[in-house]
């Protein structure tokens, strides 16, 4: 029998991302394994979503070391321990150094809400409206040593309205972070994802060709 592909989310906050994915692998949709949830953070309402489905989860506080290397060693053997094919970065607020991408090389994603490579970094939604952006959106890509720089695997559009605040526009971002995330993990469970430079082919996959335009008229 084919080994179950197996994955860690690491979050630091409310965890809706992590939701989405233990919602498409309990209808099916997802064939992986949430082998482990860990968070740098003990009010982490990810831990509470876990818990609730049965995860095992891991709280490993940074603050309990005292350096960012020891810290990320932690990590590593937690997630080593547990024999995790791919790291999911949900919201997690922790910078990932070179001694964790040595470890899970091209092993380890992550979810923007933006549409990079516009506006890395934090308080992105206000940073695009404040910009008069007219779309921004999602993006999940791999890490590498920048910050939310790394390979993009999949994005989805959406438009900034005029009476949007950073909250209106972060949860219109958010319905498609839960589309796009638990689609890009899926693809890598299936093997389907190559790198050729900084390109991320899809094996077999369709593309949208749709053109947007904000305003329309
Ligand atoms: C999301 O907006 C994600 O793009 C960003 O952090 C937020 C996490 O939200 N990296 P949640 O904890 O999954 O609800």
């Amino acid at each position: 029998m084919k080994k179950p592909f197996r994955i860690a989310v690491l979050a630091s906050g409310g965890g809706t991302n992590l939701q989405s994915i233990i919602d498409q692998q309990q209808c099916g949709k997802l064939s992986v394994d949430v082998a482990l949830v860990i968070s740098n953070n003990p009010g982490a309402g990810a831990l509470v979503r876990a818990q609730q489905a049965g995860i095992n989860t891991l709280c490993i506080n940074h603050r309990n070391y005292s350096t960012r290397h020891d810290f990320d060693q932690a990590l590593i053997n937690a997630l080593q321990q547990a024999d995790i094919d791919l790291v999911v970065l949900a919201g997690f607020m922790r910078i990932i150094t070179p001694v964790m991408l040595k470890a899970f090389p091209q092993r380890i994603i992550n979810i923007h809400p933006a549409l990079l490579p516009a506006f890395p970094g934090l308080d992105v939604q206000q940073q695009a409206i404040d910009y008069g952006a007219r779309f921004s959106g999602c993006t999940v890509h791999f890490v590498d040593a920048g910050v939310d720089t790394g390979p993009i695997i999949i994005q989805a559009v959406v438009p900034i309205l005029p009476e949007d605040s950073a909250a209106t526009l972060a949860e219109r971002i958010l319905e498609q972070e839960h589309r796009i995330y638990p689609q890009a993990i899926q693809w890598l469970a299936e093997g389907r994802v190559k790198i050729d430079d900084r390109k991320v082919i899809i094996s077999d996959s369709t593309s949208c060709v749709k053109t947007l335009t904000n305003p329309t008229h």
